[in-house]
């Protein structure tokens, strides 16, 4: 009755109240205490000054003025999604990884796909790397795979990536472009970085403005080690194979999408997923030996090199599905921290300079950008099995240790004594390390151009037309002459045909290239795994979209 009351004198002032009941809880502020009036500030008087003592008001703006966090450094404009993976059959000859024991096991995973250059509100479609992370549930801790829709890196050590990534984000000065490539800080970075060269002509190429989500490839682009129970290791590198196929779109599909619909890529996995429609990939593994690795001719630690599928196939061993969207964005997709360092036992690192990096970063940056040491009480970060740690405080402590011993050795009694060790736990690779503390960089990473080539020759012609109007579209764009100059060079060691016709674009004369640090390998073969068209089974590059484009 008094509600009743309640809302027929508000009728009559024809203010806006929607009152609780039925269904609806209470509004409460965040301590708990029922709201009464969301509409209006506490004032002295109807027209009078608002009250230092309205907590409900100052509760409510102080938590709104600190909504916002840091953006991630790279990958900000981001979608994630729930799902499992399925072990298709036990791998305990290759791996003591616990997910691996079982086939038909489903472990549960949560999939963040990304751009890497654009701001947190930029185009889905832009000419882009796309990040595929994956963070992997499993009974002996988390497992994330921080991979790319590419299966290469621009660079071959991490002490380059903040000049990388300050080339390729807007310039300093002028702000612009954002999430473009081109670009004269971008274009002069790269034409002055020979290793980056295979990896502009992925960038390049139709992998770079994929269909959706739902049709790209994942890599996981380092080597890293599969470790058996007895302590035995081999190399491998990680796949994803989309089973929806392999698509892309052209440039002016690209461009005419970004105008129509921004959020391309969000929509398509948000309505697959709400319908029903679940996205699966399959993951693939490369799997050799130090035998492969000694006569294969590119170093396995360079991040710049594929290891071509036709000469270590591709095992597939489970599939991830993507079965459930978030329940909130912020909660689960913005604050999700993947780190190439959360491995498990029976997986482990390699040397590879760009991971060893990498694997500093990442925790480095969550730190800043999730405000503290402790988002792995997060739900989406928090493993799902058991764990037991003395690591405890900080800002935001929710799951803080509870024993009486908060340190180890102790000598209290099993109840209040706290975790052991575990002598099964993970053990690094006893790998042996030599030769003197230096600067340097590995002669056996001095190739830029084989792969580059290799990649060129494996598209078919209609995806070579396309990766020749996108270099022209993109150096066209570039004000200053030299840098133009300094990239066409590269591409003569490339391909002279390629060469040709973006120096033919660009109206201007082929420029002497520069000496390489290693001739590149002569008669490297196609790799037709590596081309879009010829992969998937019902491609979209090179045709119109038709939903979208009328001529
Ligand atoms: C974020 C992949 C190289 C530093 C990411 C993300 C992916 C990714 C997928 C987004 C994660 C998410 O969705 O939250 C890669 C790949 C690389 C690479 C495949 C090369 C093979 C590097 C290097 C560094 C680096 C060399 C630094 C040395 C970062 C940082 C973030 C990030 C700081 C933001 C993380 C966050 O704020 O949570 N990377 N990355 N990445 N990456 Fe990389």
């Amino acid at each position: 009755d008094k509600r009743k009351d309640i809302r027929d004198d508000i009728r009559d002032g024809g203010e806006i109240h929607q009152i609780a009941g039925g269904g609806r809880p209470p509004m409460t502020t965040s301590q708990g205490a029922p709201v009464s009036d969301d509409q209006n500030s506490l004032k002295q008087g109807a027209r009078g000054p608002t009250l230092m003592e309205d907590f409900h008001f100052r509760e409510k703006i102080f938590h709104f003025d600190h909504e916002r966090i840091p953006e991630r450094v790279v990958h900000a404009r981001g979608y994630g999604a729930h799902g499992y993976f399925e072990t298709y059959e036990p791998l305990s000859d290759l791996t003591s990884a616990d997910i691996f024991q079982r086939g038909g096991e489903k472990t549960p995973a949560f999939v963040r796909f990304s751009t890497v250059a654009g701001s947190k509100g930029s185009v889905d479609l832009a000419r882009d790397v796309r990040g595929f992370a994956v963070k992997l549930y499993t009974r002996e801790g988390n497992w994330d795979i921080v991979g790319n829709n590419i299966p290469v890196f621009f660079i071959q050590d991490a002490i380059k990536f903040p000049d990388l990534v300050h080339a390729v984000k807007e310039a300093p000065d002028r702000a612009f472009p954002q999430a473009q490539t081109a670009h004269d800080n971008f274009w002069d970075f790269i034409s002055l970085m020979p290793e980056s060269m295979h990896m502009v002509m992925w960038i390049m190429s139709d992998r770079a403005i994929p269909r959706s989500f739902r049709f790209m490839e994942g890599f996981g682009v380092h080597t890293f080690r599969l470790v058996d129970a007895a302590g035995a290791s081999r190399f491998v590198k990680f796949h994803w194979k989309p089973r929806q196929g392999l698509q892309s779109v052209t440039w002016p599909e690209a461009v005419a999408i970004n105008g129509a619909d921004p959020d391309f890529h969000r929509r398509d996995l948000w309505d697959a997923i709400q319908s029903g429609d679940y996205p699966e990939w399959e993951l693939g593994m490369q799997i050799f030996d130090d035998a492969f690795a000694d006569r294969f001719a590119f170093d396995i630690l360079d991040a710049t090199k594929i290891i071509p599928e036709e000469e270590v196939p591709v095992r597939k061993v489970g599939r991830l599905v993507l079965d459930r969207m978030v329940d909130n964005f912020f909660a689960e997709t913005e604050q999700v921290a993947f780190h190439t360092g959360n491995i498990v036992p029976g997986i482990d690192f390699t040397d590879d300079p760009l991971l060893q990096g990498r694997n500093f970063s990442y925790l480095d940056t969550q730190l800043k950008r999730l405000g503290g040491p402790n988002f792995t009480h997060l739900p989406v970060n928090a493993p799902k099995c058991p764990f037991h740690h003395f690591q405890q405080d900080g800002h935001m402590a929710m799951t803080n240790p509870v024993s009486r011993a908060n340190y180890e050795p102790n000598s209290w009694p099993e109840a209040e004594g706290g975790p052991r060790e575990e002598p099964l736990g993970f053990q690094s690779v006893p790998v042996e390390a030599k030769g003197a503390k230096q600067r340097t960089r590995s002669e056996t990473f001095a190739d830029h151009y084989s792969q580059a080539r290799q990649f060129y020759v494996s598209q078919t012609p209609t995806e070579r037309e396309h990766m020749a109007a996108a270099l022209i579209f993109e150096l066209s764009k570039v004000q200053r002459p030299e840098i133009r100059e300094r990239l066409v060079g590269h591409l003569c060691h490339i391909d002279d045909t390629l060469a040709d016709k973006v120096a033919e674009g660009l109206g201007m004369a082929l420029p002497t290239p520069p000496t390489p640090a290693r001739e590149p390998i002569a008669d490297l073969p196609p790799s037709p795994a590596l081309s879009i068209l010829e992969n998937g089974p019902a491609s979209f590059a090179g045709r119109k979209l038709g939903i979208l484009l009328t001529d």
